[in-house]
């Protein structure tokens, strides 16, 4: 299952810095400075009550050997969320969170449903996340009114169910103390911040620090023929803390996690 589960995120890894080559590019800039890339945790999104949502991805998960230890909601992005770990600590954690489409308006749930229908075969299975899209992009039109609604459904409507961002571990950086420093070192290098909350979101107090970049873009052609600059993926950075108990916190902060989803806004940025 190891073995598996190597595969998957080594594969999943390559997809990603496709999208995110920033990712590619600041890993290399850590190595150059002797450092040890880990990864903490990676995230997906999906739609809620589709054959593609949380439930569908706790299966799949377990196939690679990962339990649900955590939920979290999201009121305001209409998002529920589970964390999922294996028993391997050395294997990155998973963050998956769905929309709940039935908050959004008629017309957006719509548009939805169309995407989630239009390829009924398509089952959530590793290679879905793996391959190409389980939907293809809407029209522009479309698209601008979802984004209108809600960015993470604009999102998700175009980069299907793609990864969404991998995580740098700050615990195994030696040369960094915390998340600032890391901050500093990308901000010297050029690299765009989110600055949405302060560029670090969270510290000791709740027991997880976080940064991540602003989503690279690609230029996505719409189904009606249109193109337009669309985000894509971004990287994260994240330091654990020490519980009261000693042993490092595992899980995700809500309020850190709500600004973490605005690195793929198109506003601000
Ligand atoms: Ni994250």
């Amino acid at each position: 299952m190891s073995q598996q589960r190597d595969q998957f995120f080594a594969t999943l890894w390559e997809r990603y810095t496709t999208l995110a080559p920033q990712a590619l590019d600041i890993r290399e800039a850590f190595r150059a400075r002797g450092e040890d890339v880990v990864n903490d945790h990676v995230a997906f999104r999906t739609f809620n009550r589709s054959r593609f949502d949380l439930k569908a991805f706790s299966a799949l998960l377990a196939e690679l050997g990962y339990e649900p230890f955590d939920r979290y909601h999201f009121a305001e992005k209409r998002l529920d969320a589970l964390a999922f770990r294996a028993e391997d600590p050395k294997a990155p954690k998973v963050f998956v969170s769905e929309l709940r489409r039935e908050e959004l308006s008629p017309a957006a749930q719509e548009i939805i449903e169309a995407l989630l229908t239009e390829r009924p075969e398509r089952e959530c299975t590793r290679s879905s996340l793996l391959e190409d899209q389980a939907w293809s992009p809407p029209t522009e039109v479309n698209y601008l009114r979802l984004l209108e609604e809600s960015e993470y459904a604009a999102w998700l409507s175009v980069m299907g169910l793609t990864v969404n961002h991998f995580t740098l571990s700050v615990n195994h950086l030696t040369g960094f103390k915390d998340v600032a420093e890391v901050n500093r070192f990308l901000s010297a290098r050029g690299d765009k911040l989110n600055r949405a909350g302060g560029e670090v979101k969270g510290g000791p107090s709740v027991y997880l620090e976080q940064s991540s970049t602003i989503a690279d873009r690609k230029v996505l052609t719409f189904r009606c023929g249109a193109t337009r600059e669309v985000p894509t993926c971004f990287y994260e950075f994240a330091l654990r803390h020490p519980l009261p108990s000693g042993e490092l916190f595992q899980g995700f902060v809500t309020q850190n996690a709500d600004r973490i989803f605005e690195s793929t806004h198109l506003k601000g940025s």
